[in-house]
């Protein structure tokens, strides 16, 4: 929170990410009607939210920056398996956990600003990324059986644990 700039501009390049990511899932499983579907509704959703923190950003006087890699997710992606069903199932729970971390920390964030209208945009933006959680997880469950599911879910929490515990602690989301 002391540097809460920081945190802005990484918080917009992550909303804009996202709407890239769901538009490279879209774009990738055309016969998946479903995820499509959502997708194209989560690209304008995440793209929505980029707008948002913009605004926030150039209130404060300040401008957007170059994108940079995410450690965080750049690790995620080492775990990835490449079977045609593994690949899709990783993706979506890696997504999902991506969006229920993104979730926590986002209400952490709420919880700590003072000023209402930011504070209230946070809370929103917490609310949001809760949803995506759940939406990616629905759709893992759609595509694949619920035991492989479930089983994929505890070994990449783990994988997620042993992520975090190696990253540096910084004004950013992850
Ligand atoms: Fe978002
Ligand atoms: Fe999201």
């Amino acid at each position: 929170m002391a540097n809460f700039d920081s945190f802005l501009l990484d918080h917009a390049a992550a909303e804009k990410k996202a709407s890239g990511m769901a538009v490279s899932m879209l774009s990738h499983y055309p016969d998946r009607i479903e995820l499509v579907s959502a997708m194209a509704d989560l690209a304008i959703e995440e793209l929505t939210h980029y707008r948002e923190v913009v605004k926030w950003i150039h209130h404060r006087g300040l401008l957007t920056a170059a994108d940079q890699k995410d450690p965080y997710v750049l690790a995620f992606r080492e775990f990835m398996r490449k079977g045609k069903e593994e690949y899709l199932l990783d993706r979506l729970l890696t997504a999902s956990i991506i969006e229920a971390r993104g979730a926590e920390r986002f209400a952490l964030v709420a919880q700590a600003l003072e000023e209402p209208a930011l504070k209230k945009f946070y809370q929103s933006i917490a609310r949001s990324e809760e949803r995506h959680y759940e939406l990616f997880l629905e759709l893992a469950n759609k595509y694949v059986a619920a035991s492989t599911v479930a089983a994929r879910w505890d070994e990449l929490l783990d994988i997620e644990a042993r992520i975090v515990a190696e990253l540096p602690i910084r004004a950013a989301l992850h």
